[in-house]
């Protein structure tokens, strides 16, 4: 259901696009759900209709906002190599992805975890799986894993323990399947598959699946084209310009190191928040419209600060230590060029 004025703006110019949730199939950190009603404002602020614009998002993460709004024509990207084998999975190989999670559910233990942790130490036994076996590991260690984090050490090895969730939902056959529709381009046929799929290979999908909303759709002509890739940010914009819209959304900047934005080996240097800031930029004078969200620290407000840029404070609660004591509420920004 909408209750934010500005959603409910959106989804009444296009209500074949923006009328059910399909929310994130990875619990991310930094995941953007407690942002959208923020985000949604600052789009329906936007000069042009959000719908007529090419979407980017080359820091998509689970992609909170794209799969809220599901743009018709999108680009999105991550650097994590995983996490795209997974969007691609999703798109080609949903049934397949499906029985793999299943067989994942049926084996789940603490030991069953740690055997499938453990198959990225082996190069051998990793580099033969196909991608979306990998897929299935994603989601499966996500869905098992302690807080849902995703967290590699230096060897860029998944490192998080297991979770101890006594009834972690591993196989949402209603979600995957309304996600395929979308990211295979078939639109709001996604509505249907959500809600009349009574695909039950477990049980617990059909309990709070938001795709399960999805009954309201119109009917869509037209079909979905959605770009996927894998690599840096700065090439991931480089096509954007006049109607084009861009979400930033990267490793949060931190003062001290202790946030959890180790999503690979290296991680997001000042260095790299000043390399975005300039593609911010150069994309700004290619006309495309550009969105940031970020921590509100004095170093991103001092790199963003006099370029003319609308900078808005916002309080978002966050997981901000290793332990579950370490939820608190967190300064961030949003910054626009409109
Ligand atoms: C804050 S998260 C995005 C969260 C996302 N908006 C969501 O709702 O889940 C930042 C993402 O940036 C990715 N990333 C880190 N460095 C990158 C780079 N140089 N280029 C592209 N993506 C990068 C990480 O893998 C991570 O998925």
């Amino acid at each position: 259901m909408f209750c934010n004025p500005s959603i409910i703006q959106i989804s009444e110019k296009h209500p074949e696009q923006a009328f059910f949730n399909i929310k994130p199939f990875l619990k991310w950190p930094g995941g953007k759900r407690q942002l959208l009603p923020a985000l949604t404002q600052a789009i329906s602020s936007l000069p042009e209709d959000f719908y007529s614009l090419h979407y980017y998002e080359p820091f998509v993460g689970a992609g909170a906002l794209l799969l809220h709004l599901r743009p018709r024509l999108a680009t999105i990207n991550d650097f994590n190599q995983q996490l795209i084998f997974t969007y691609e999975a999703i798109r080609d190989n949903v049934d397949e992805l499906i029985a793999l999670l299943s067989v994942h559910a049926a084996n789940n233990s603490s030991e069953y975890f740690y055997h499938i942790r453990n198959q990225d130490r082996d190069a051998s036994v990793f580099s033969s799986m196909e991608k979306t076996e990998k897929a299935a590991r994603l989601i499966y260690l996500n869905r098992t894993c302690f807080n849902g984090l995703y967290r590699v050490n230096s060897g860029g090895f998944f490192n998080v323990p297991f979770g101890r969730n006594p009834r972690p939902k591993i196989c949402d056959v209603k979600l995957l399947k309304a996600l395929n529709l979308y990211l295979s381009g078939q639109g709001s046929q996604a509505s249907q598959a959500s809600q009349g799929s009574q695909d039950s290979q477990d049980s617990q999908d059909s309990q709070d699946s938001q795709a399960g909303q999805a009954g309201q759709a119109g009917q869509d002509s037209k079909a979905n084209q959605i770009t996927i890739t894998c690599g840096d940010f700065e090439q991931a914009v480089s096509t954007a310009q006049k109607a084009s819209f861009i979400y930033f959304d990267p490793p949060y900047h931190s003062q001290n190191q202790s946030n959890f934005t180790d999503y690979q080996p290296g991680g997001f240097s000042d260095q790299d928040q000043i390399r975005l800031r300039d593609t911010f930029m150069s994309r700004t004078k290619a006309g495309a419209r550009c969105l940031l969200s970020n921590a509100d620290t004095v170093f991103i407000r001092d790199i963003y600060g006099n370029l003319g840029l609308k900078i808005i404070g916002l309080k978002a609660k966050r997981i901000i230590n290793s332990d579950s004591s370490g939820r608190g509420f967190v300064d961030e920004v949003l910054i626009q060029n409109w």
